[in-house]
């Protein structure tokens, strides 16, 4: 990481501890919205069982746990304790799952080690290179072939449905967010080379599911 960049992450994470301290203890709230999606995801992978798993951004774990309840080993990755620390409670007994604090644009793994990794609404919540970071870290550590799934925002072209969606995401989105939003997923993909096969939309198209193939360069 160079320099200009180690210190957007440096005052990134100092932001980002302290604002999920405050809502690591309500952040389970949106579940209520997105625990459909969470399953979906998982379905929709297509692994097989044993697949390695790594949730970027993780959060308060509820993708991860969802891979971890179909037997999938899962590593999530999250910079705030406080979130972290709600993942690890939902663990049961013969989940397969890590959970390890630090900054995802970086994790100890070797090349090609995951058969798929996932983001869920983290790229709005991290400046855009940190996001395109975590997105070409993704990418590093996802076999040939494997699948990177995305879900975050997307832009309903229902203007009603738009509006309100902005509204009420507003009410508790970090400063991030209207930059993802007005770049939109589509140009991070385009900037960390990767490709859409696949879209679903979710909560009246606030809400976006993609599906790419880590396709190598050669
Ligand atoms: C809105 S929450 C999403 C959590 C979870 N993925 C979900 O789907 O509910 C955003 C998360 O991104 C994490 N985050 C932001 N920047 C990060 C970074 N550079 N590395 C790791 N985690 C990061 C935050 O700590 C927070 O837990």
């Amino acid at each position: 990481m160079n320099l200009h960049l180690r210190d957007i992450a440096n005052k990134h994470e100092w932001h980002n501890v302290r604002w999920f301290r405050r809502m690591a203890p309500v952040y389970d709230i949106v579940e209520i919205f997105a625990r459909h999606i969470r399953e979906k995801v998982v379905i929709d992978s297509g692994l097989s069982h044993g697949a390695r798993v790594l949730d970027m951004a993780c959060g308060t774990g509820a993708q991860s746990v969802a891979f971890a309840k179909y037997g999938f080993s899962v590593v999530g990755v999250d910079l705030s304790p406080d979130m972290l620390a709600r993942a690890k409670m939902k663990v049961r007994n013969g989940y397969d799952v890590t959970f390890i604090c630090r900054d995802a644009s970086s994790v100890p793994y070797a090349d090609s080690h995951f058969d798929l990794s996932t983001v869920s609404f983290g790229l709005h919540d991290m400046p855009e290179q940190i996001g395109l970071a975590v997105l070409r870290e993704m990418r590093r550590v996802t076999k040939p072939d494997g699948k990177i799934v995305i879900v975050d925002y997307d832009v309903p072209r229902n203007a009603l449905s738009a509006f309100l969606g902005h509204a009420v995401a507003k009410t508790w989105e970090t400063v991030y967010y209207d930059h993802f939003l007005k770049a939109g997923l589509q140009h991070y993909l385009v900037e960390a080379e990767l490709s859409a096969e696949e879209k679903e939309n979710f909560v009246f198209a606030n809400v976006q599911k993609v599906l790419c193939t880590n396709r190598k360069r050669t």
